[in-house]
């Protein structure tokens, strides 16, 4: 500042050698307003264009990561997915699709080339050995369009998930004496080599079924084994107890989700007359005294409710190498709906018939828990979350586990079902 400066500011004046004239501001002249004209149209039409542009780049993001997701999930496959793709280099009018439905025949080429045809067999062959076999390429004649060269899973189909496995084990008879009174059929998923566990469930929890002579019936649900001696001890398992239900499938953890509607197909074929369903692990802990009561103060709700622990939407997990993968094309749908957790559940034999019946027109999804999800948002059907069921172990003492608003908890051992079970606890009022 200079000192005339200073002396402005002292005497509250303005200072004019560093503020502009006020009446150095002109009324605009007709060209500068046509100048502004001209760049507010500019602007404008720069604005229509980024907007186009910023489209486009979407669209080819889009294309990209529909690319991607078809690579993704055949990481370890990609040479092989290389010559598939250069395959197709010379066959314009074919194009590639994974195949997300649920099918053991892997890569199937529709289309006339039988040479083209014969090669991928072979390939897909090759990747089913070592991918699971409900995914896999499929090649069909092209209508011309980029955009169909993903298929993405739909929603509903017509028939594309019939359950039409083979009884290798059947006991039709746990629930054919008594058939007006049955409250609930439990439904325990199981493995070959669970003998243990089986056993401990049987000598404890289960043992209010008094060897499905009660009002509580059950069954042990397995599918087919490769190996002869484990089927053959699981025949003599049967022959003592004639609680187990074998069907024809693979029984895998991929398979999960056939097991499942293997449960609902033989609750509301064989045992329609229960009116309540639960499905529980091996490993879980049932409080029987405690499913009981849950009947009394949620029968009604049950009869349009999945009820358990269960989760609002959740996003779905596309890392290949997570328990719960789900790939994009079995499952394109950016959130899951809510579902139960599949350690155990239970809802009313209504909504398990009809969960068995839409089961065949929705598409195959390997995650259990979701599947039925899909099966309960088709049918309209809705899951409440149902206080005493855990999906893991709790901190509880084992005395609560044996009171009436305790139903579940899972992953415990055959010593832990009996510790539990013998746990000796002061009647409660
Ligand atoms: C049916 O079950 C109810 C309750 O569990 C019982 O009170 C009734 O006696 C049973 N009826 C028959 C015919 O067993
Ligand atoms: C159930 O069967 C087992 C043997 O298979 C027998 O030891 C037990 O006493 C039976 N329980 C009831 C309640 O009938
Ligand atoms: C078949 O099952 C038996 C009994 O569980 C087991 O000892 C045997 O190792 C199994 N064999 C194969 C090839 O897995
Ligand atoms: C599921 O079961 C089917 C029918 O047995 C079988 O073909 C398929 O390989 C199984 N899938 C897996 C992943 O085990």
């Amino acid at each position: 500042m200079n000192r005339n400066q200073l002396e402005g500011i002292m005497k509250c004046k303005p200072d004019r050698s560093f503020s502009a004239p006020i009446n150095t501001l002109q009324p605009l002249s007709a060209m500068d307003r046509r100048f502004l004209w001209g760049l507010k149209l500019f602007l404008i039409i720069l604005n229509i264009l980024t907007f186009l542009i910023f489209l486009n780049l979407n669209a080819a993001n889009r294309y990209v990561d529909e690319i991607s997701r078809i690579t993704s999930g055949f990481r370890d496959e990609t040479n092989k997915l290389i010559k598939l793709r250069n395959a197709l280099k010379n066959y314009d009018k074919l194009e590639i699709q994974r195949i997300g439905v649920h099918t053991d025949s892997g890569a199937k080429i529709v289309g006339n080339s039988n040479k083209m045809a014969g090669n991928s067999n072979k390939m897909a062959g090759n990747s089913n050995r070592k991918q699971s076999s409900s995914e896999g390429f499929k090649i069909l004649s092209s209508h011309g369009m980029e955009k169909d060269v993903v298929t993405r899973r739909p929603r509903m189909c017509n028939g594309c998930f019939e359950h039409k496995y083979n009884y290798l084990i059947d006991n039709p008879n746990i629930c054919s004496d008594h058939v007006t009174n049955v409250s609930v059929v439990i439904m325990i998923f199981t493995t070959h080599h669970k003998r243990a566990q089986r056993k401990a469930l049987r000598e404890t929890w289960l043992t209010y079924a008094k060897n499905n002579t009660g009002n509580i019936r059950y069954a042990f649900l397995l599918g087919n084994n490769k190996n002869d001696s484990d089927n053959l001890l699981l025949k003599q398992e049967n022959d003592q107890h004639g609680d187990i239900i074998q069907e024809d499938f693979v029984d895998s953890y991929r398979n999960l989700t056939v097991k499942t509607i293997m449960a609902f197909k033989w609750a509301s074929t064989r045992c329609a007359s229960a009116k309540y369903f639960l499905k529980a692990d091996d490993d879980v802990y049932i409080n029987i005294p405690g499913v009981m009561k849950k009947i009394r103060n949620h029968g009604n709700i049950l009869q349009s409710r999945v009820g358990g622990v269960c989760k609002r939407k959740t996003k779905p997990v596309r890392d290949p190498n997570s328990k719960w993968y789900i790939s994009y094309e079995m499952y394109p749908e950016k959130e899951i709906p809510e579902f139960c957790s599949g350690t155990a559940y239970m809802t009313s034999m209504k909504v398990a018939r009809d969960i068995y019946k839409i089961s065949r027109d929705i598409p195959y999804v390997n995650l259990e828990d979701v599947y039925i999800s899909l099966c309960v948002r088709e049918l309209g059907y809705k899951f409440v979350d149902i206080f005493g069921f855990n999906a893991m172990r709790t901190p509880y003492k084992y005395c609560i586990f044996k009171t009436p608003r305790f139903v579940s908890a899972h992953s415990y051992s055959p010593t832990e079902m009996h510790e539990i079970w013998n746990t000796k606890c002061s009647p409660r009022k």
